[in-house]
């Protein structure tokens, strides 16, 4: 009998170190998680490694909770690629067919994808993926495979994934000092969407929001393609950093504050924003009493203008208000009350929480938004199509290419295989 596949995700975030394995416990279900890992994070800014010790530590520990949890040893992982170094550029190539009589070949396609691939938009970033999003022939466009067919001009416009080059080195190095193997990479947003969104939203036009504690990211598919990313440096952490000023109070006790009693939306409070909240309750070393309207007006405040920033970057690729299946938010940032509410009207878009689906918690419950990411991660391993169907880093060996162009002979093969129909 064949032992059943093991697939471990780690998901290192700047508030939480999150790592979760599963298992395909039987084969007419879904893979269940069979150990979680988690534990307030060190050594990370706005997702991003600022001290390799502190996360290296940090990571170990969530394995150690994970391991303690199973008989098997955990040796490799699947891990997110999470930071503000993260962006998109919109590129387009331009090749003639090589072929004599005309005939548009998978050769062509690698021509043009390499045209379309200019190199990273500075030096010290490297390209990570390139996914074609339209293909012109002969001025004929949205030809979804051309391969096959005639024409003299072969045309793509594709959209060129980029992150910084020392972040993504630093983070496998961290994942490596905690010896364990990198199986593969996925960028962060990424792999939320892939555990929230489906196929039909994609489809219509959908963007998954992952609030984070140092990073809010985004991910907006349209017509089943990814079309943008970005990383707004602000998050769910700062509204605490926000709350400890306001009520003059540790770190720790306004982030109890926040979860215990935070709502983004003041409005919707009604004569329970008179409630008091008294922070001697929350600790010993506490005095001040506040009521609950303060504590949601200065959520209220942060989280609209993280949403200003999100509208910015709909409104820098023309969607702003524009998207039929709307936004699906994920992250810890998420479980704040009211949220929905509050991104509906800023937004002026649907809003809905995602909750994670593909895997089953038969250990540990995943079904939260604040494991999309992870769970993205999970799903990927036990899709077998992955290292041809999904996007990850261009060298396909777990590193960061060094060029940024060096891993391009097997990214065209995960760029081709992103764009060409499986069946
Ligand atoms: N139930 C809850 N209510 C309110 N806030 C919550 C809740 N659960 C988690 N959070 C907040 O979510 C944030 C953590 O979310 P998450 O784990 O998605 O972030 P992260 O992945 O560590 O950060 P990043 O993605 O920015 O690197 C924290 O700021 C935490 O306070
Ligand atoms: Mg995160």
């Amino acid at each position: 009998m064949v032992k059943p596949q093991l697939v471990v995700g780690l998901d290192v975030g700047t508030y939480l170190t999150k790592i979760a394995v599963a298992k395909q416990l039987r084969p007419d279900k879904e893979p269940s998680v069979i150990a979680l890992g988690t534990t307030v994070s060190e050594g990370l800014r706005r997702g991003s490694v600022v001290d390799i010790h502190d996360v290296t530590r940090s990571i170990v520990v969530a394995l150690e909770q994970a391991s303690k949890m199973i008989e098997e040893d955990i040796s490799q992982v699947i891990i997110s690629i999470n930071g503000d170094h993260l962006g998109c550029i919109t590129t387009a190539g331009k090749v003639a067919v090589s072929r004599a009589d005309g005939e548009v070949t998978q050769e062509d396609i690698e021509r043009v994808i390499h045209n379309a691939t200019p190199g990273p938009s500075s030096s010290n970033k490297s390209v990570i993926d390139v996914i074609p999003k339209n293909f012109i022939l002969d001025e004929e466009s949205g030809i979804k495979n051309p391969i096959g067919m005639n024409g003299i001009r072969l045309e793509v416009e594709a959209l060129l994934l980029e992150g910084g080059t020392s972040a993504m080195k630093n983070i496998d190095k961290c994942v490596e000092e905690s010896h364990l193997h990198i199986q593969h990479h996925m960028v962060g947003p990424i792999a939320s969407s892939q555990s929230v969104l489906t196929k039909k939203q994609k489809e219509l036009g959908v963007m998954a929001l992952d609030m984070g504690a140092g990073t809010t990211s985004l991910a907006v598919y349209e017509e089943g393609k990814l079309v943008h990313i970005a990383v707004i440096p602000v998050g769910a952490g700062h509204v605490t950093q926000d709350l400890a000023i306001g009520m003059r109070t540790s770190i720790e006790v306004a982030e109890k504050v926040k979860i215990k009693y935070g709502i983004a939306l003041e409005s919707s409070l009604g004569a329970d924003g008179k409630a008091q909240i008294d922070l001697s309750k929350l600790s010993d070393e506490e005095v001040g009493v506040f009521p609950v309207s303060y504590v949601a007006d200065i959520i209220e405040a942060r989280l609209k203008e993280i949403f200003e920033q999100v509208r910015a970057e709909l409104k820098s690729i023309e969607r702003e208000g524009l998207l039929p299946a709307g936004v699906v938010l994920v992250g810890g940032g998420a479980n704040i009350q009211s949220v929905v509410d509050l991104a509906k009207r800023e937004l002026r878009l649907p809003v809905k929480l995602g909750i994670p689906v593909g895997i089953e918690g038969s250990i540990a419950d995943v079904d939260n938004p604040l494991y999309a990411n992870l769970v993205g991660l999970l799903l990927s391993g036990f899709d077998e199509d992955y290292d041809e169907e999904s996007l990850s880093l261009g060298s396909g060996d777990g590193s960061v290419s060094e060029s940024g162009l060096g891993g391009l002979g097997n990214l065209f093969k995960k760029v081709l295989s992103v764009f060409l129909p499986t069946d």
